[in-house]
């Protein structure tokens, strides 16, 4: 099955959905993804250097004999790298064994001390993280904007920025406005209002966890099996199909081969099946009591809603 995409603010089409990378272990990653791509139909792959897979990524990529051209591949600049954009997306390339990137992103909107205690997440003596408060993420961003200039990638965004940070640290010395903001979107974290400013911006939303990540929380959701029981869907097929259906692209993640393809199926099938009616029930959830992140945080204010 034909899986939708969107234009993104540069032309640049997206697959509507994607699979997830993250805490896919090395050893069971290319099979995950040579099958997502040769088998189940995926054009459409998110991972990020700090996933310590994007090697495993790239080989199962070729090894799916599906041309690199036909595959959208998105990998994220890791915090300890802002100050080196060029040079860390240069290894994510080497990773992939590719020449470009479909898409790249600012993984988070905190640069880490890059000669801390750790190559990824440095720590200062009390265990909190090692940043770099003084950091100008705009001087991020513009060498962003310069590997897209070059060629390196077709599309760049940002990842985990909310509407405070967008506005007061990138938009206003932007050249080029991110085409993606990828958040944690789901049932019980839908940011109603951050994804209605970035629509007004013309910054298509991605969606990572939307089963809940680890453990997969939300298919045990009341209203989500209910609306799935309803329709002879999966719970997974409607927590997926549901943000599809709003024009979110969605980042399911999977090892399994069979969930892998149920997901693609299912997902899209309930794109169309959900109805109005459906799609504000669950629009209403979060809010009746059950709103919730489930990914961990900085122990710093990022301006988000609902940040615990
Ligand atoms: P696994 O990778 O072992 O198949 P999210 O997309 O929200 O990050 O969720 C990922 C988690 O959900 C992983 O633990 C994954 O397990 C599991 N998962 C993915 N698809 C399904 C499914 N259709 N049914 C049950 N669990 C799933």
């Amino acid at each position: 099955m034909a899986c939708p995409s969107i234009k993104l603010n540069n032309g640049v089409e997206i697959p509507i959905l994607g699979l997830g990378t993250y805490k896919s272990p090395a050893s069971q990653v290319t099979d995950a993804v040579e099958f997502a791509i040769k088998e189940a139909g995926y054009r459409h792959i998110d991972c990020a250097w700090k996933y310590e897979n994007e090697k495993e990524v790239g080989e199962a990529m070729r090894r799916s004999g599906v041309p690199r051209s036909e595959i959208f591949l998105t990998s994220k600049l890791w915090s300890t790298h802002h100050h080196r954009v060029e040079a860390a997306l240069d290894e994510s390339l080497a990773n992939f064994g590719t020449d470009y990137l479909d898409l790249y992103l600012v993984h988070w909107p905190v640069h880490l001390n890059p000669c801390g205690n750790h190559p990824q997440i440095p720590t200062l003596p009390d265990g909190s993280r090692d940043i770099m408060h003084d950091w100008k993420l705009r001087d991020t961003w513009s060498q962003m904007e310069a590997v897209l200039k070059k060629g390196k990638v077709r599309a760049i965004g940002v990842s985990n920025f909310s509407e405070r940070l967008l506005e007061q640290e990138i938009l206003p010395y932007a050249e080029i406005v991110p085409a993606i903001n990828q958040l944690e979107v789901h049932l019980y974290n839908p940011q109603h209002k951050l994804l209605a400013y970035l629509r007004s911006k013309g910054i298509v939303t991605q969606a990572y966890s939307p089963l809940g990540s680890s453990g997969s929380p939300l298919l045990e959701d009341e209203t989500a099996r209910a609306i799935a029981a309803k329709h002879g869907l999966q719970p997974a097929d409607v927590l997926i199909g549901y943000l599809a259906a709003k024009d979110i692209v969605v980042l399911p993640k999977s090892v399994t081969p069979a969930r892998i393809a149920d997901n693609y199926t299912g997902a899209l099938a309930a794109a169309k099946t959900l109805t109005k009616e459906d799609i504000a029930l669950l629009d209403g959830v979060a809010a009746s009591g059950k709103q919730k992140r489930f990914m961990r945080t900085w122990g710093i204010d990022l301006g988000f809603d609902n940040w615990p």
